[in-house]
């Protein structure tokens, strides 16, 4: 008797220790090294404020990785990870799927007020079904870094308005610069076979009707697309302006390195590579300034909204503590710090109007008028597998492999088997 005794009570208080286990989110989230290395410290400091702790599931930078490593899970229906960021891109599918905690719940317990967040991003990317299911961490839209020390150096006053412009200020730079540095570019970008390629597109295809549209009329394969993919194509094989690596390799990541070694005049990239171009082992420190995407005359520039957004897995097994987090990474004093480190643009209006903010990042005030017009991408659920055909197809076009209005053809072929697999 004395025995059981002992044995219930060792049962018993095995149950409890493991009952009283704090609970640890395992939050999923990728980007550069750098971004890496600070969302650790935003997660000490967190764990610190609310005792609740969290493991940080490294990714990589590539948005595709990255939603292929969530959707493993999700499809298995596994506790982890707990929350993650998403892709504005990805979160129609995600919520279609029903991985997402609806959050309207949350909100109306807590009081939270929604206000701070811009209500046309909020309306367009993080509800599904009146509901709240994200929140947004940060934005981004392609904009144009330039050498302004060559452009004076090569007697030119502002940077290009036009693709024609460009071209002009472009060929003339190279060729100078060339003489003294073989591995000289005037442009890099984002060309490889991803979801970046698509962003770049978009911004490229800025004369009226160019773009992509998959509900009603179907929209691809038009004049305008087929001289935007052609002008890319062109870039590279016929001025020799942008790397012949431009469709193999270049992401992000190696854009901004291949800009940052000095070794280029102009750069697409999002928000993000403003902070490391100016860092203290950047090349080109102090020489930077960014612009609107140049446009081909008769069209506007056109800027592609990215950004990314933190959502709780419907799985998850420690719902409430992921709400806090989730709040935490909103709030104003952690988005002012990605902001200030990493050069992030905050999804919360009140960080814009923050004076030590604006004293930072004068070149706010310029990326106003790109944000405003920054063109989302379709609001599809099946906007992921649509993707994949474009990214396929355009970068064949880039690589000079087939002719631009043959693969539109063909993928015009493929996406309708697609919508109609939705209908
Ligand atoms: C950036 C953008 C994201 C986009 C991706 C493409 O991460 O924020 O929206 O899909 O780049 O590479």
């Amino acid at each position: 008797m004395k025995s059981i005794f002992k044995f219930s009570l060792i049962l018993l208080f095995a149950f409890t220790a493991c009952a009283k286990k704090t609970p640890e989110l395992v939050f999923s989230v990728g980007g550069a090294p750098n971004e890496l290395d600070f969302w650790e410290e935003i997660i000490s400091d967190f764990e610190k404020e609310k005792g609740i702790k969290v493991r940080i599931l490294r990714q990589p930078t590539d948005s595709d990785q990255r939603r292929q490593g969530i959707l493993i899970p999700m499809k298995a229906k596994i506790e982890n990870p707990d929350i993650f960021l998403m892709d504005i891109a990805w979160i129609p599918q995600f919520a279609a799927s029903n991985w997402l905690l609806p959050l309207d719940e949350y909100v109306q317990r807590d009081k939270y007020s929604l206000k701070p967040f811009w209500k046309n991003i909020l309306d367009l990317s993080d509800t599904y079904k009146n509901n709240i299911v994200a929140l947004p961490v940060y934005i981004d839209a392609g904009v144009l870094y330039y050498r302004k020390d060559l452009l004076k150096k090569y007697g030119f006053q502002n940077p290009p308005s036009t693709w024609s412009e460009f071209l002009k200020i472009s060929k003339k730079i190279q060729k100078a610069e060339r003489e003294k540095n073989s591995s000289f570019f005037a442009f890099v970008w984002q060309g490889a076979q991803y979801e970046g390629l698509i962003c770049n597109f978009l911004e490229f295809a800025s004369l009226d009707g160019g773009g992509f549209s998959f509900t009603g009329k179907l929209k691809i394969n038009t004049p305008a697309n087929i001289k935007a993919a052609d002008f890319m194509k062109d870039l590279i094989n016929k001025w020799k302006l942008s790397p012949p690596n431009t469709y193999t390799d270049m992401k992000e990541e190696q854009v901004r390195m291949f800009f940052q070694s000095g070794n280029a005049l102009f750069e697409r990239n999002w928000p993000y590579a403003w902070g490391l171009h100016q860092s203290d082992n950047s090349e080109i420190k102090g020489k930077v300034a960014i612009a609107a995407l140049p446009y081909f005359k008769g069209g506007k520039s056109v800027s592609t909204l990215g950004g990314w957004h933190i959502g709780i897995s419907r799985f998850s097994d420690s719902k409430d503590e992921a709400w806090a987090f989730m709040k935490y990474v909103v709030s104003k004093k952690v988005q002012k710090s990605f902001c200030l480190k990493l050069g992030w643009n905050p999804a919360r209006k009140d960080v814009y109007s923050d004076a030590e903010i604006l004293k930072k990042y004068p070149h706010f005030k310029d990326l106003k008028n790109v944000f405003g017009n920054a063109s989302p991408r379709p609001a599809i659920p099946y906007y992921t597998q649509v993707s994949d055909v474009l990214q396929r197809h355009i970068n064949s076009i880039v690589a000079g492999k087939t002719d631009s209005k043959e693969a539109f053809n063909q993928a015009e072929f493929e996406i309708k088997n697609i919508i109609e697999r939705y209908e």
